[in-house]
């Protein structure tokens, strides 16, 4: 299991658990977090999984494609460390990944 150290919207801080081989918005979704709309169910096309993502684990997750580059321009909350979290499959290297879920735009 990855573990993954996520801040919501509100800033409550909680520890999740997610398979290696999952994506990140569905280990978010299957903790029972809600703030996730992930509308387009992880075909990178609503850019509603958007979160921020602990630069220091960069070396660990896969570059950022042209569709989710396109997509997370869309958003006003847009900073170095954004990613869509349907776009991050988890891996053992990510355990102990810190995200925080971008504000809603
Ligand atoms: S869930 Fe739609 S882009 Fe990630």
């Amino acid at each position: 299991m990855v573990n993954i150290v996520l801040t919501d919207r509100d800033g409550a801080k909680s520890t999740i658990e997610g398979k290696a081989g999952v994506s990140l918005m569905e280990a978010i979704r299957d903790a029972g977090i809600d703030q996730l709309l992930a509308l387009c169910g992880g075909c990178c096309s609503c850019a509603t999984c958007h979160v921020f993502v602990d630069q220091e684990f960069a070396a660990e997750l896969p570059a950022v494609s042209e569709d989710e580059s396109d997509l997370l321009d869309s958003s006003e909350h847009r900073a170095q460390a954004s990613r869509l979290a349907c776009q991050l499959v988890l891996t053992e290297g990510m355990n102990g990944l810190r995200v925080r879920i971008a504000p809603e735009d």
